[in-house]
């Protein structure tokens, strides 16, 4: 009998770091807990999506939204990296490294089989210089919902699905999604026990500056009222894993892939940053 279904995003941050330890990991639990853990990975592709645009000679385009969140304006060029970057190199390579450890791996994007359907953002309010500007031409979106039938397929099939978080609108355009929100509601779906975000950092530091205040428990009315205080991608995980647990995911742990087990030592001995309703 399988006990738990695990969740696992794996950061654009972090594959661009090395995965080595990660994919050593999956073949340690699929090896010696296959009875107790059942895994579906998730991956974002941020700076994959940057390099693609590089090599296109355009570059990146990040803007800070009123509500104080940095977001990419994922226009026509930005959005054929991120097909590139997540429907193509990061999904493939995460399915080769582990097609390599004897596991068989399925990598597919959202938008196949409509996996995840998102709503279109269409326009981002952003500021430039202070001022509220409406940018038009914009390819990301929401999710809103997640199908399960293809992803349960392959787990009772013994596939290990890896999904890349593009997925398709209303309207049936490719649209981005945010990894971590994606993950979120991919948990929800699955009705996952538990969702862990390997990232490149050990977890939530109260203060990014100082080393020694890394969060170790912490839980949603906590985190709520330090949401002010992080940056960049921590802020978008931090709001995600809320999204997680308030979907009805029980826990949500933050941690690095660089570490040597970081799954296991995740499940097992819950390092990282630890979110829980209690
Ligand atoms: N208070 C904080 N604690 C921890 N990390 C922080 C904090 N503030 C900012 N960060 C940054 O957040 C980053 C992680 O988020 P990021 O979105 O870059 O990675 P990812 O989600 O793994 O990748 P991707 O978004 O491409 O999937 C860290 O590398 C770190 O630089
Ligand atoms: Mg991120």
């Amino acid at each position: 009998m399988l006990e738990m279904l695990v969740v696992i995003k794996i950061g654009g941050a972090l594959i661009a770091k090395n995965f080595e330890n990660v994919i050593q990991d999956i073949r340690n639990i699929y090896s010696n807990y296959s009875e107790k853990y059942s895994l579906v990975l998730i991956h974002g592709g941020g700076p994959q999506i940057n390099e693609t645009l590089k090599k296109m000679n355009k570059e990146p385009k990040y803007f800070q939204t009123p509500s104080g969140f940095t977001t990419r304006y994922t226009d026509q060029e930005a959005i054929e990296a991120a097909i590139m970057s997540l429907g193509g190199i990061n999904n493939k390579r995460l399915v080769e490294a582990l097609q390599k450890c004897n596991i068989n791996a399925f990598g597919f994007s959202g938008i196949d089989g409509i996996v995840i359907e998102a709503e279109r953002k269409d326009k981002i309010l952003v500021l430039i210089n202070g001022k509220r500007i409406m940018k038009r031409g914009e390819y990301s979106g929401k999710v809103i919902k997640v199908s399960t039938p293809i992803i349960d397929f392959l787990l009772q099939n013994k596939y290990l699905p890896i999904i890349g978080s593009l997925a398709k609108s209303k309207e049936g355009e490719i649209v981005n999604v945010d990894g971590d929100r994606a993950a979120s509601f991919i948990a929800q779906a699955l009705k996952a026990d538990i969702l862990i975000s390997l990232t490149d950092v050990k977890g939530i530091y109260r203060d990014f500056n100082d080393k020694n205040t890394i969060i170790k428990t912490i839980n949603t009315v906590q985190l709520e009222g330090l949401l002010d205080n992080l940056e960049g991608g921590m802020k978008k995980k931090a709001f995600a894993a809320l999204e997680a647990l308030k979907l009805g995911v029980k826990k949500v742990i933050i941690y690095s892939g660089l570490t040597e087990t970081p799954i296991f030592d995740a499940l097992e001995n819950n390092l990282g940053t630890v979110i829980t309703n209690e």
